[in-house]
């Protein structure tokens, strides 16, 4: 559903569209969207364009060329879910914007090759903060990961920063989402708009995300969320630190 989302993007395409897209290609593989009227959430898809940290509702406004724009797609197929997102570039994309998304990317496989049984959860958010830091780059701390599976949202939560406190210690079974949210300047929230759910960073700076769910095993980490043609290379490949684990860092 995301390939389908990400081949769609372009300058002049609306949200509602992108919607309408996600909603179809849900349908067809038997599942339902998981946004939809999620606690009074109206669409199929969450659209965040630029300063909208997360949670934008898809509207009747274009994409403009040098806009960046995450689509959260969820969908619940064969009694679980499952949840993931990627920031697309519109057109074309100033350098920093570029430099943001790129690196809110790697962040993320950060914090999955953190990912192994018998270490706390802070670890992954210590991680991904290290990362984005390193690039001058802000972690946002007003949303974090989630417990996932047969309910959308559920224990432990996945900070994206190093939190103290985050110290549930990874079992093999446990299945949770990634999902950096990475602000070109403040990390802070700003006012949730009028609509109940569209979150922008406070001082307007851009946010880009990218998200994965992923299973603890007993050797380390899967991703459940990858494209399927890859998935089956996924099964065979060599631990997601290791040299040549090319398809485990693409989305
Ligand atoms: N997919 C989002 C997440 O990563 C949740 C969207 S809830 C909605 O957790 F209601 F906004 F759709
Ligand atoms: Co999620
Ligand atoms: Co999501």
């Amino acid at each position: 559903m995301l390939a389908e989302l990400a081949a769609a993007v372009r300058p002049g395409i609306t949200t509602d569209e992108l919607d309408r897209i996600c909603h179809e290609a849900c349908i067809a593989r038997g599942g339902y969207p998981s946004p939809l009227h999620y606690k009074g959430f109206p669409k199929s898809l969450c659209t965040s364009v630029n300063e909208v940290i997360c949670h934008g509702i898809p509207d009747d406004r274009p994409l403009r060329d040098g806009d960046i724009v995450n689509c959260d797609v969820t969908i619940y197929l064969g009694g679980v879910h499952g949840d993931c997102n990627a920031t697309f570039l519109v057109g074309d994309v100033d350098e920093a914007g570029r430099d943001l998304v790129r690196v809110t990317r790697e962040a993320m496989w950060r914090g999955i090759e953190a990912v192994r049984p018998g270490v706390p959860v802070n670890e992954i958010g210590r991680a991904i903060q290290e990362h984005a830091e390193a690039h001058g780059f802000g972690v946002v701390r007003a949303f974090v990961g989630h417990g996932i599976g047969e309910e959308f949202h559920t224990a432990p939560s996945v900070p994206h920063y190093f939190d103290p406190n985050a110290d549930t210690l990874l079992e093999p079974g446990m299945t949770f989402t990634i999902e950096p949210m990475i602000t070109e300047g403040s990390w802070e929230l700003g006012r949730i708009w009028a609509d109940g759910w569209t979150a922008p960073t406070r001082d307007r700076s851009r946010c880009a995300q990218f998200e994965h769910t992923v299973l603890v095993t007993t050797g380390g980490v899967e991703v459940l969320t990858l494209p399927a043609r890859r998935a089956a290379r996924v099964l065979t490949a060599p631990g997601p630190s290791a040299a040549g684990a090319g398809p485990r860092r693409r989305d």
